[in-house]
């Protein structure tokens, strides 16, 4: 099955292949973590746990240790929403996934499981209560999870069910029920416990004094403090969102010996989206990335509404999304072609990369130990990006190839052209060669069919489960003659049929 692998996910299990490496910094001493205090809320009561291990999952704490079984463990790796809890902070409240979210993320947060989405007198949440009226579930497996996804989307006003629900698989019900309930319970205005844990957030964001005396030993509030803390420990794995770190934990049974967690730091949250540039710091969540995405290059903000699910995407960082390498991640592309640059930086000393020029080969980056990604910026410019990201699945499944596109074109003539493909070699990579038969050159079908041959010198592709070689590279010639077509005015969208 894996014999014919050629570049990325080369020899790796099953659990690292979903995104090509990423354990390199991990140091495989079982019991090796150092312990430490986590305090946070838990269905609207607070929580201070002792002496954690950094790599307790969630899910295991509140099975084993709290006796809270709503929440179920199905694939624990993320794909199927079993596990999912409300997670409440500074930005408001989210629904992730139980099982691959460390107790030391949690800290200073709120988190419901299902067990807290009914009120304290036991009164149903109209999301339940519409789930019993149109017969949302069977053997209720998925149930709780759904329940929490539901109650989520139903606190932030969000309606959009096949996208808040993706991240929920049910395999006896049928979705068109679920559906039914979480549009019956849409109307039906919040239950007022459902607001206590934003109330409780907000109140102890005025007593920063008790918030970092809370906070865990490698657990910095601020970018200043990461930096001193990882240039002392060079070999510390940090974690961001845990969407990889998490899997290193539930399927590879690592153990990294010294954690650093960011999500403390509020300063590599910011978005910044001035007249010139558009800045993510490395903690922006691809949830909150999409948003700003949608409104500058919307076909970006398309590309990550089909990254993963809510959950993941709730956790999931561009800067973790950049930093692990994998050569199928979706960000690297889209940034490559609007011309990146990466902001890294180690103790006192940042420095800038172009984000094309990061990616050295596969499993190598250009960051030595001890520096981190702070940010990642790109110039405010027109919008011609295009993103393309061919998957087995439409939801939730991991790109085969990712093709992204920016063609400037001035009086008919190509001016500038990036091209970057994910899922093409080892790396994230241009496609130079494309690159250079259409610059100088008319903005036509028969330039755009002459470009086509150049691909086979930019990429020697891989087979593997997703695709094989000879499929993945016909494939980013169609993506080309794709964005040619729509450039024309053609329909691309695969969601729109025509007669
Ligand atoms: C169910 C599921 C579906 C997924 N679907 C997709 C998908 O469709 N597309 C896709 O691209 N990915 C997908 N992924 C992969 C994953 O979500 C991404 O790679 C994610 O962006 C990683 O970010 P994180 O914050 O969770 O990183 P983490 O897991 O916390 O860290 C990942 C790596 O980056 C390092 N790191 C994190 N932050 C920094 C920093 N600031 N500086 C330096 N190093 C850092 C960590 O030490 C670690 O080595 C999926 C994952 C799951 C579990
Ligand atoms: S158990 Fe499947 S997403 Fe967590
Ligand atoms: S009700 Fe059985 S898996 Fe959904």
């Amino acid at each position: 099955m894996v014999s014919n692998l050629t570049g990325c996910n080369k020899g790796l299990p099953f659990f690292l292949r979903r995104i090509g490496r990423g354990n390199l910094a991990v140091n495989n001493t079982a019991m090796g973590s150092r312990a430490m205090d986590v305090r946070f809320r838990l269905n609207g009561r607070p929580v201070s746990v002792p002496d954690v291990t950094p790599t307790t999952t969630l899910l295991d704490w509140l099975r084993e240790e709290q006796h809270l079984k709503g929440t179920k463990e199905g694939c624990n790796e993320g794909d199927c929403g079993a596990c999912t809890v409300m997670v409440t902070d500074g930005g408001g409240a989210k629904a992730l996934n139980a099982c691959i979210l460390l107790l030391p993320q949690l800290m200073g947060k709120a988190v419901r499981t299902v067990e807290g989405i009914s009120g304290p007198d036991g009164d149903l949440h109209p999301v339940q209560e519409m789930m019993i009226e149109h017969h949302g579930s069977q053997c209720g497996f998925c149930t709780p999870g759904f329940i929490v996804s539901m109650a989520a989307a139903h606190l932030k006003g969000a309606t959009d069910y096949d996208t808040e629900l993706a991240g929920n698989l049910c395999r006896c019900t049928g979705y068109a029920p679920i559906i039914r309930a979480a549009e019956a319970a849409a109307g039906m205005p919040v239950p007022a416990w459902m607001r206590e844990d934003e109330k409780a957030i907000r109140q102890s964001m005025g007593e920063p004094a008790a918030a970092s005396q809370n906070r865990p030993p490698y657990g910095p509030v601020s970018s200043d403090e990461l930096a001193r803390v990882y240039a002392a420990n060079p070999g510390a794995t940090l974690v961001a969102g845990a969407t990889d770190v998490g899997l290193w934990v539930t399927k590879g049974l690592q153990s990294p010996e010294v954690m650093i967690f960011l999500n403390g730091c509020e300063d590599l949250k910011r978005i910044e989206v001035g007249e010139d540039r558009v800045r993510f710091g490395a903690m922006v969540d691809m949830n909150a990335m999409g948003a700003v995405m949608s409104d500058l290059h919307p076909s970006y903000g398309e590309m990550i509404r089909r990254y993963a699910s809510v959950q993941v995407r709730g956790a999931a960082t561009v800067g973790g999304n950049i930093a692990n390498g994998s050569p199928i991640g979706d960000n690297p592309p889209a940034l490559i072609a609007l011309g990146a640059v990466l902001h890294l930086r180690k103790g006192d000393v940042q420095r800038d990369v172009l984000l094309e020029d990061f990616f050295v080969e596969y499993g190598k980056q250009d960051r030595e130990p001890g520096e981190f990604i702070e940010a990642v910026s790109f110039a405010r410019q027109a919008d011609y990006l295009k993103c393309y990201k061919l998957t087995k699945r439409f939801d939730q499944d991991i790109s085969a190839v990712c093709g992204c596109f920016y063609v400037d074109v001035v009086d008919g003539v190509v001016a500038s052209a990036r091209i970057a493909f994910g899922g093409m070699a080892g790396i994230p990579k241009r496609a130079k060669a494309v690159e250079v038969t259409l610059v100088g050159q008319v903005w036509d079908e028969a330039v755009v069919q002459a470009a086509l041959p150049a691909f086979a010198t930019d990429f020697t592709p891989m087979s593997d489960m997703r695709a094989s070689a000879g499929y993945r590279l016909e494939t980013a010639k169609a993506m080309l003659l794709r964005y040619y077509g729509e450039s024309q005015g053609a329909n691309g969208s695969v969601l729109e049929v025509s007669a």
